[in-house]
């Protein structure tokens, strides 16, 4: 079988997230006709595994066998050093029920401050952000690309962006993803870095 995607197939992506599924449409060009998996109301599996490609993968799989359509999925975060890389592939559960990424902030700065305190010399503030996106195919095939980009946590800044963009400032930059207009961040980000791999090797 080809591991390719072909210009106007049909692309289940596996999410519950009517946005994320456009964004996923946008970032592939408009040259697929992505369906999300809560339209098709798929079940969604519990993100049992403990990467970011893991969990990517797990989520293409189980909406690929389960619609029986090329599935796409991604898993993203934010790893800093300084917290043994968490909040990791736990980013979305730090916010809680209500998705109060403010509060996560302050939780972050806190554990750093202790962090700091505990051992100043070794500290950093230094920290990534990761995209997973991963393609299965209903036989069970699947491949998986990931992006990264590297920076620093500080104090929030800005109000664009969404998530953890205030307190986080890419390398080269003395601006946080929150400061930077939604396309000069697209340009440069963790997921852009995924689906520029993910285009060069499918398409
Ligand atoms: P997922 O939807 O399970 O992959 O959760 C990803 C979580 O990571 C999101 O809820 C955000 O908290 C965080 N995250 C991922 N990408 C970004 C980004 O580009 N900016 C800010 N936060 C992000």
């Amino acid at each position: 079988m080809s591991l390719q995607l072909i210009n106007g197939e049909k692309l289940v992506a596996a999410t519950h997230n009517a946005g994320k599924a456009r964004e996923i449409e946008a970032l592939l060009g408009g040259r697929f006709e992505v369906i999300s998996a809560g339209s098709l109301n798929l079940p969604e599996p519990d993100e049992t595994e403990v990467s970011f490609v893991g969990n990517a993968i797990l989520k293409a799989r189980h909406a690929a066998k389960a619609s029986g359509t090329v599935s796409l999925a991604d898993d993203s975060g934010l790893s800093i050093d300084a917290l043994n890389g968490d909040p990791g592939i736990f980013s979305a559960r730090w916010a809680g029920p209500y998705k109060d990424f403010d509060r996560a902030m302050e939780i972050i700065h806190l554990k750093l401050d202790q962090a700091k305190a505990e051992n100043p010399d070794a500290f950093t503030p230094r920290a990534y952000f990761t995209c997973a996106l991963a393609v299965a195919w209903p036989e069970g095939h699947a491949v998986v690309f990931e992006g990264r980009i590297y920076g620093q946590i500080v104090k929030p800044r800005g109000d664009k962006g969404f998530g953890y963009d205030p307190i986080f400032q890419p390398d080269g930059y003395d601006i946080t993803f929150a400061e930077m207009t939604p396309d000069a961040k697209d340009a440069i980000s963790h997921r852009h870095l995924a689906f520029a791999q993910l285009k060069t090797h499918l398409f």
